[in-house]
C-alpha cells in the first residue's frame, strides 16, 4: 500500500515506532523505553527507560512543549498495545467516543508496524487484538453506534480505510443480529486485512488522480488475489476471512471481481465486508475525489439492494445510519 500509510517518515528504517503522547497515562509503569526525537536531522534520545513510570507533570510539559508523538522499539509493539488494551478499557473516565479515538490512534503504530513488516502472522496477531477491542469498545457503547458517521474519519488514508470498515462491519454484524463475540471479532479481524493485497499496488496507481488505464484496473484488481495468496496457508485465518479478502468485490449479480461469483457463492461476511467497504468509500475524500454527501451515497446502496448488494443488510445498514431514510 502506498507510502501515506507511514505517519511518521523517520519511523520507516529506524526499528522505532512513533506513538502519541496522549495515549500514555501517568504512574502505569511501561515494559518498553520511550524516546524523544526532536527532528529528521537528529538521532533518536533516550527520554524514559522501561518500567519508570511518567507522572502528570512529564506529560503536561511534553505536550506544552508541543512533543506529541514519542517513539518505541518496533520490537514492543505488541507490549504497546496490550498496555492500551489495559488502559483505555479501563479508564472509566473516557467518554465512549474518546476511547474509540484513542483506540484507534493508539493502535496506528502497532498497525504500521505490522503492515510494514509484511508478515501476514504480524497483521493477523494485529487484526485479532484490535478486533477484540474495536468490539469491546464499539458494541458496548451505545454512544458510538448511535453516531458511528460523525465520530469516523473520512479521510481515505490506508489505517482509516481500513479501520473504518472493520468498525462498519462490526457494527453491521451486530445490528444483524450476530452477537457471538468470536464471530464478531472475526468479523472485525478480517474487515481489517481485506485489502492488505494492495500492499503489492504501486503507491503511484493507488494515489493516481487521473483515469485509470485498463492495465492500471488490471493490477489494482490484482489485489484481492494478492491478499489471498498472503493468508490462504495461515492456520489461523478463518474461511470466512479469507473470503471476506477475496470476495468483498464481488456483487450479487455476477458483475463484480475477481472470478464473479454471484450471490450465494458469496460468503455472508463478504457481503457484510462489500457494503462496509463502499460505503467508506464513496464517504471519504479520496486523491481524485471529493466524497459524496451521506444521503447520496445511501441512495447509491439501496438503489444497488438485491442486484450487487445484500437487500437485507442495505435495508438495514441505511435504517440505522440514518434513521428518517
Ligand atoms: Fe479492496
Ligand atoms: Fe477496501
Amino acid at each position: 500500500m502506498s507510502a501515506e500509510t507511514i505517519s511518521d517518515p523517520k519511523s520507516a528504517t529506524s526499528g522505532l515506532v512513533a506513538i502519541a503522547v496522549e495515549t500514555l497515562m501517568p504512574r502505569d509503569a511501561l515494559d518498553f523505553d520511550l524516546y524523544l526525537w526532536p527532528s529528521a536531522d537528529s538521532s533518536p534520545l533516550l527520554y524514559r527507560e522501561a518500567n519508570y513510570p511518567l507522572d502528570e507533570t512529564d506529560l503536561e510539559r511534553l505536550l506544552s512543549q508541543g512533543v506529541q508523538t514519542l517513539y518505541i522499539p518496533a520490537a514492543k509493539c505488541r507490549s504497546y498495545q496490550q498496555y492500551l488494551r489495559k488502559v483505555v478499557m479501563r479508564n472509566s473516565r473516557l467518554r465512549p467516543t474518546q476511547r474509540f479515538s484513542l483506540l484507534k490512534k493508539a493502535n496506528r503504530a502497532v498497525f504500521e508496524s505490522a503492515f510494514r513488516s509484511g508478515v501476514p502472522t504480524r497483521m493477523v496477531q494485529f487484526a485479532e487484538e484490535f478486533g477484540r477491542q474495536l468490539w469491546e469498545v464499539v458494541c458496548d457503547r451505545d454512544t458510538v453506534l448511535a453516531h458511528l458517521f460523525s465520530v469516523m474519519d473520512h479521510d481515505y488514508l490506508t489505517y482509516t480505510h481500513l479501520t473504518n470498515v472493520c468498525t462498519y462491519s462490526v457494527a453491521l454484524a451486530h445490528w444483524l443480529g450476530i452477537t457471538r463475540p468470536g464471530e464478531i471479532g472475526a468479523i472485525a479481524a478480517g474487515a481489517l486485512l481485506h485489502d492488505y493485497g494492495k500492499r503489492h499496488v504501486p503507491p503511484a496507481i493507488l494515489n493516481k488522480t487521473d483515469r485509470l488505464t485498463p492495465t492500471e484496473r488490471e493490477i489494482i484488481r490484482g489485489h484481492v488475489a494478492a491478499g489471498f495468496t498472503a493468508f490462504c496457508m495461515q492456520e489461523d485465518v478463518q474461511w470466512g476471512q479469507l473470503m471476506m479478502i477475496y470476495q468483498h468485490h464481488e456483487r450479487l449479480n455476477g458483475r463484480g471481481y475477481l472470478v464473479g461469483a454471484t450471490a450465494e457463492e458469496i460468503h455472508p461476511w463478504a457481503k457484510i465486508c462489500a457494503i462496509a467497504d463502499v460505503f467508506d468509500a464513496l464517504t471519504s475524500t479520496r486523491p481524485y475525489r471529493p466524497p459524496d454527501p451521506l444521503a447520496d451515497v445511501l441512495e447509491y446502496l439501496q438503489e444497488r439492494a438485491g442486484s450487487d448488494f445484500d437487500a437485507e443488510m442495505v435495508r438495514c445498514w441505511v435504517m440505522k445510519i440514518c434513521p428518517t431514510n
